[in-house]
């Protein structure tokens, strides 16, 4: 038995899709080539999962994630390649594999018809739990996700943020070896959202592992233990949220109000990017004193922190588009 809890090696997936009849004609008509509708989604992922780890999966919309973890979770079968969950094929012995995991799926939502601890209760009960262990870890998880005072009411009545939590609740009282959470804080009040963070680490102190989406990068930085940012189906790059930040060439960010001018003042002295408002300089402590200079000597105000991943994501996505640009 391998000792990783995910072993992914080369998956692609190809979706073929369905198109509007019409615009076939209207594009057969203009000469333009086919279309086939096929959809690379994954073009050749792999990733490694160790026991007790807490990985994130990083990318833009449509970069592949849902699609590798739907892959992972057995939900979709993969057109090459392979994925080893606790050392089992998920396409092959895909039953022994859902005994060994839960997902939060994207865009989720609890049986409207139950209430939430009819929810988190009937699931562990089909999963195989004892009612006295079914009980005790409904309560517990309701408790953990806040949402005890509305646990008995119809989970139709819930507001958006409830409901999700609701989700987590779910899949967080199975405590699998293996979880997967595609954005499971989406629409979540900043207190929901840490208290997710604290689950998902005691369960990772017990013993479980644990790959998540997320689009919020300070999520990923307070909870992913190493990150994987794909791009267009395939893995961009790898390592821990500070290995991430380094590649982008520096520790500091400096930020000066101003376009193009400012930019072209600044640009010797690191990486700059601008964001309409503000070009902002990724440099490296020794360099700021001649940077403020700068800023005074033209009269810019220039505010100084730390550089975050969010910077990082962006040069390393940026850097793909400009690839695929050129
Ligand atoms: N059932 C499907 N049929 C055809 N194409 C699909 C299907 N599901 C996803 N895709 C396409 O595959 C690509 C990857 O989609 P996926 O849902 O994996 O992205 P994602 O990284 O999860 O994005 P997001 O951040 O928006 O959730 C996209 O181009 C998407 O349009
Ligand atoms: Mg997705």
């Amino acid at each position: 038995m391998t000792s990783d809890a995910l072993r992914a090696t080369d998956v692609r997936k190809i979706y073929q899709t369905r198109r509007f009849a019409g615009w076939r004609r209207a594009t057969a008509r203009s000469g333009r080539a086919p279309d086939d509708g096929a959809v690379e989604a994954l073009s050749g992922v792999s990733m490694t999962v160790r026991p007790g780890e807490r990985v994130g999966l990083l990318g833009r919309n449509g970069a592949g994630k849902t699609t590798f973890l739907k892959i992972a979770s057995t939900l979709l079968t993969p057109t090459s390649g392979e994925v080893l969950v606790f050392g089992q094929d998920v396409d092959r012995e895909a039953d022994q594999v859902r005994a060994l995991i839960a997902v939060v799926p994207q865009e989720g939502k609890p049986f409207f018809h139950l209430t939430p601890r009819e929810q988190v209760y009937t699931y562990l009960r089909a999963r195989g739990l004892s009612r006295e262990t079914a009980l005790s870890r409904t309560a517990e998880s309701l408790a953990q996700m806040g949402i005890e005072d509305v646990a008995d009411r119809l989970s139709v009545t819930l507001s958006g943020g409830q409901r999700q939590r609701t989700m987590v609740a779910t899949v967080i009282a199975t405590e699998a070896p293996l979880l997967f959470l595609d954005e499971p804080t989406i629409g979540m009040d900043p207190f929901a959202r840490r208290a997710v963070w604290e689950c998902l680490r005691r369960l990772t102190r017990k013993g479980s592992t644990i790959l998540l989406t997320t689009h919020y990068l300070d999520e990923a930085e307070a909870l992913a233990e190493r990150l994987y940012i794909i791009d267009r189906g395939t893995v961009l790059v790898e390592g821990t949220s500070d290995a991430l930040k380094h590649r982008v060439g520096g520790t500091l960010r400096v930020s000066v109000k101003g376009g193009k001018e400012v930019e072209a003042l600044f640009a010797s002295f690191g990486h700059c990017v601008g964001d309409g408002e503000a070009v902002h300089v990724i440099t490296e402590p020794p360099r700021l004193g001649e940077i403020m200079e700068v800023a005074v000597r033209h009269g810019l105000n220039a505010t100084v922190g730390p550089v975050t991943l969010e910077e990082a994501f962006l040069r390393a996505v940026g850097r793909s588009i400009d690839d695929e640009a050129s």
